[in-house]
């Protein structure tokens, strides 16, 4: 049976450690602060600007919320984030994806200062990661890192195969392992022969977006496996991409859902939101 790794654990360990730091710039007059922007009431996104704001009152980091109506055009949007990037009191903007359909989510991602860019999804903060110069660096695969690091994950030299090729999680989770000296391959819906390619993985992180995709037949004895996904099935249940159960029996360690990489996206953010006090 795998060793099961802890998300919920060490995200509070994260969060614990950044308590700290608040608490210290606190000491030296320094606040941090974090704007919050939501367009429209998707259920989701609610929840998942609920559970960050939560966690900057735990931490001790304000956060400002912006609940705008759905019809908000997209120059209202951009003049509310100027107007954020131009005030001395805000660290972080955080603009919860996705956007209404009339407005132009990349140019949304472009307006954000840099500086100020906890998400880690401007060109510039992609760019940085890509050539190892300073930047935030999107929270899920941030997270993964954190999660592989503090369970004593060897990555340096190690078959890494990331499955899934998005903006957010994909992409910037290739470059960290690439960055950590693993040999990375990215499959991608279009890949051939994802079986073999998946049971050369050292370490196999999913975000395929099929709930339960990934079974034994796909993973190497003793590999680490890594689930991005998460569904809920018929009986509204939390799942992930891959199937835990038979999964767990020939993986050395793996994440489970919940409770594995989820609560990390949160404790990552929070640590962005307080790393870019040493950018500003
Ligand atoms: N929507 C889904 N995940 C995220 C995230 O990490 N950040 C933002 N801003 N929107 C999201």
């Amino acid at each position: 049976m795998a060793q099961i790794i802890d998300g919920k654990m060490i995200s509070t360990m994260i969060k614990d450690e950044c308590k700290e730091r608040v608490a210290a710039y606190k000491e030296q007059g320094k606040e941090i602060c974090l704007a919050v922007i939501q367009v429209g009431n998707d259920p989701a996104s609610s929840v998942y600007v609920n559970n960050k704001k939560k966690a900057c009152a735990y931490i001790g980091i304000e956060s400002l919320s912006y609940e705008l109506e759905e019809e908000t055009t997209q120059d209202e949007l951009l003049k509310l984030i100027e107007e954020l990037n131009g005030r001395k009191d805000v660290n972080g903007i955080l603009v919860q994806l996705p956007v209404p359909g009339h407005i132009d989510e990349n140019a949304i991602i472009r307006a954000i200062d840099p500086k100020k860019d906890v998400d880690g999804f401007h060109p510039q903060s992609v760019g940085a990661l890509c050539i190892g110069q300073p930047g935030f660096v999107s929270c899920t695969p941030a997270g993964i890192i954190e999660l592989l690091k503090r369970s004593n994950v060897d990555i340096c030299g190690k078959n890494c195969v990331v499955i899934g090729r998005s903006n957010i999680v994909g992409k910037p989770m290739a470059l960290l392992m690439l960055r950590e000296n693993a040999t990375v391959t990215v499959a991608h819906s279009k890949t051939q022969d994802l079986r073999e390619i998946c049971k050369r993985a050292d370490i196999l992180i999913v975000a395929i977006g099929k709930p339960k995709f990934i079974d034994a037949s796909y993973v190497k004895e003793g590999a680490v496996v890594i689930d991005v996904g998460i569904h809920r099935n018929e009986n509204n249940k939390l799942c992930g991409d891959v199937d835990f159960e038979s999964v767990s029996k020939v993986a050395s360690a793996i994440t489970p859902v919940p409770g594995g990489v989820g609560p990390m996206t949160i404790a990552m953010l929070m640590k962005n939101c307080v790393d870019s006090v040493l950018l500003q």
